[in-house]
């Protein structure tokens, strides 16, 4: 029910109030907002995003296997949907995000998602399905992104999996082409991206 009611609240069309009818002594109506203005209904999402606690991981490994294996089904069959989540498990994801920055996603106090970059690269993105298109990895992505531009950082890369091309596209990236990266002996297509920071 919540979900529903915020992804119409992200998808709505802002309704323009009809033009009243003026003329020169009369003084024009004030201009509308315009559409890159913070909107103040998005401070009002239930979600917290924060640095990850090392108490996260446990629900931020569920978050990963879940995410592989339900958002990305469209674009990877199942076979490689199992190399890539089990690419992870608890230790190794401890030893990747002890480096770099990591923030998460919590919503009810719920992990929903988590983010990680490591210098100009942006490592990881994934958001539970569940809790997918309401603007949660946009979140993440944008406190990963403040962050790289703090240190003073040019430009950031990623491999964007073919699930997460469009949202790295919606949030300025451009591809290189596509490469071939390999987990347990199992090829999964990819995106090599780049975004300038200047
Ligand atoms: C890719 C992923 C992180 C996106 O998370 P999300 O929270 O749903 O993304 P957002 O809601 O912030 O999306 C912002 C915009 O990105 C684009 N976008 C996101 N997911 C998309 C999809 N599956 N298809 C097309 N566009 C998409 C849209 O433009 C979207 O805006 P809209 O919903 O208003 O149309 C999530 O689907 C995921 O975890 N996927 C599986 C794991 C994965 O591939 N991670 C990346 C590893 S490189």
């Amino acid at each position: 029910m919540m979900l529903q009611w915020l992804r119409q609240l992200f998808h709505r069309t802002p309704v323009q109030p009809e033009a009243p009818a003026h003329s020169a002594a009369q003084p024009a109506p004030e201009p509308a907002p315009r559409a890159s203005e913070p909107d103040p209904i998005a401070a009002l999402m239930p979600f917290q995003i924060r640095p990850l606690d090392s108490k996260d991981m446990a629900e931020l490994l569920g978050v990963f296997r879940e995410a592989i294996q339900v958002s990305a089904a469209a674009e990877y069959d199942q076979q490689q949907r199992d190399a890539w989540s089990q690419g992870q498990n608890y230790d190794s994801l401890i030893s990747v995000l002890s480096e770099g920055d990591t923030v998460v996603a919590e919503w009810d106090d719920k992990l929903v998602g988590f983010a990680h970059r490591i210098r100009d690269y942006i490592n990881m993105v994934f958001v539970h399905p569940e809790a997918s298109r309401v603007g949660i990895a946009t979140l993440l992505y944008q406190h990963l992104e403040d962050g790289a531009r703090i240190e003073g950082i040019t430009e950031l890369t990623t491999h964007a999996s073919l699930t997460a091309h469009d949202f790295f596209a919606y949030m300025g990236f451009t591809s290189e082409g596509q490469e071939q990266a390999e987990r347990a002996g199992i090829p999964l297509t990819r995106h090599a991206m780049r975004k300038s920071l200047v």
